[in-house]
């Protein structure tokens, strides 16, 4: 059994609770200075000032991990990615530059399209091994749970095949997949000018299987003018729900078009992107307790303006940050990039990114009993930084401050 105690951190910084906090607690992280962490078979047994740890417990019996002028937060945790997919698209980000938007890309046959044929002619092992090379990157960022959503494959068997290898990469990756059918991620070219036929499809042939098999967590529909309307998302969503899955939705990303509304009609885990999201969308999100899930680094490569993170917050909102990991709009997880733009531009405190990226991500993922704050119980997914305050996180502006990652209990970035 692994016994693994940390001690003299200059400071263990950390939200608390078990499920996602809102409004203006989200400021309020707990902050011990010269801190200790006391973890036992993967799950913290103890945190607390150096002094009062050592006197409780005999370090004689742990390995201990000297954390003297770096401080300690709890693992990222990126809760909206598409990070397992094929091919590249370079050219459309040049387009982009350019002057062309996402969406003319998109109708004039690239976007998501690309990525599904690619995708397609990709083998399992191929999607695995990149998948496999991109989760060593995030956790080089100090992410220790990810989501990954399918949506690249849009037929029966390649959206089976994109899960199946997210179920491998969990069970094999140090780093932790949750999985999320993304079926309606576009509608494919089989389908053109027949949405709803698309819709109807997924419902009959794949959601049920995926359902059964347990291939996915999470079921996730692209709301978006153009791709997917709100009464086929709803339709697909719920029938999802009642197949006993939970729910996330890309809404109000390009064009407000009540997705936050239907998100929080649905009971949704998370609404995420939110651009775009009405007054009265982002009020619902509040009273339902749906997690505002925002990806300033999507607004940042598509040149959009970014979600109004402080209306959010200061409207009760419980938020989010996550990287939107994928090859079209946005492909980076960079963790430091986004904390970055949530301070500076979205004009978020490094208190309320920090509990964004780590028990709010837990909490679009249920997950937040057991992930996302430094506590008695919780598994012990920790980082240590290399600076000694997690103010570092946005003062070391859009640069990994992350030395080594626990997860779990155990040193797995050193
Ligand atoms: O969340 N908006 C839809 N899906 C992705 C983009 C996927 C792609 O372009 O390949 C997103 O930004
Ligand atoms: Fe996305």
């Amino acid at each position: 059994m692994t016994k693994l105690m940390l001690v003299h951190a200059a400071e263990i910084a950390t939200p608390t609770g078990k499920e996602a906090v809102s409004g203006s607690a989200m400021n309020q992280l707990q902050v011990i200075h010269d801190g200790a962490v006391v973890i036992e078979a993967g799950i913290i047994q103890a945190v607390g000032p150096t002094e009062t740890i050592l006197k409780n417990y005999d370090s004689s019996q742990y390995s201990v991990i000297d954390a003297t002028n770096q401080s300690i937060v709890p693992g990222f945790v990126d809760s909206h990615t598409h990070f397992v997919f094929g091919g590249y698209r370079p050219d459309e980000f040049l387009m982009r530059l350019s002057g062309k938007s996402y969406m003319e890309i998109m109708e004039a046959g690239g976007g998501i399209e690309n990525t599904v044929q690619a995708t397609r002619s990709s083998s399992f092992d191929e999607l695995y091994q990149s998948g496999f090379e991109r989760l060593d990157e995030m956790l080089a960022f100090g992410v220790t749970t990810v989501e990954g959503k399918s949506g690249y494959g849009l037929d029966h068997d390649n959206e089976i095949k994109q899960l199946g290898v997210m179920q491998k990469l969990n069970a094999s990756h140090p780093v932790d997949v949750v999985s999320t059918f993304l079926g309606a991620h576009a509608v494919p070219r089989e389908f053109a000018g027949r949405n709803s036929d698309y819709i109807d499809f997924l419902i009959s042939d794949v959601l049920p299987e995926v359902a059964s098999q347990k291939l996915a967590d999470y079921c996730d529909a692209f709301c978006e003018k153009g791709v997917i309307s709100i009464d086929d998302s709803r339709r697909l969503l719920a029938k999802a729900k009642a197949l006993g899955m939970r729910l996330k939705l890309h809404a109000d990303e390009i064009e407000q078009l009540g997705g936050a509304e239907l998100a929080a009609e649905l009971g949704a885990a998370s609404a995420d992107h939110l651009l775009e999201a009405s007054d009265t969308g982002i009020g619902r999100l509040a009273e339902a307790d749906v997690v505002a899930t925002l990806l300033p680094a999507t607004a940042f490569c598509l040149n959009k303006p970014y979600a109004p993170a402080r209306k959010m917050i200061d409207q009760g909102c419980a938020v989010a940050l996550a990287s939107d990991l994928n090859p079209g709009s946005c492909f980076t997880g960079s963790v430091p990039l986004i904390f970055s733009l949530a301070c500076i531009y979205m004009k978020m405190s490094v208190a309320e990114a920090l509990t964004a990226f780590t028990l709010n991500g837990a909490a679009a993922l249920n997950r937040a009993d057991r992930i996302g704050s430094i506590e008695v119980g919780k598994e012990a997914d920790l980082l240590l930084l290399k600076y000694p305050s997690y103010s570092y996180l946005v003062y070391k502006t859009a640069v990994n401050c992350v030395d080594r990652v626990i997860k779990k209990g155990k040193v797995i970035k050193n």
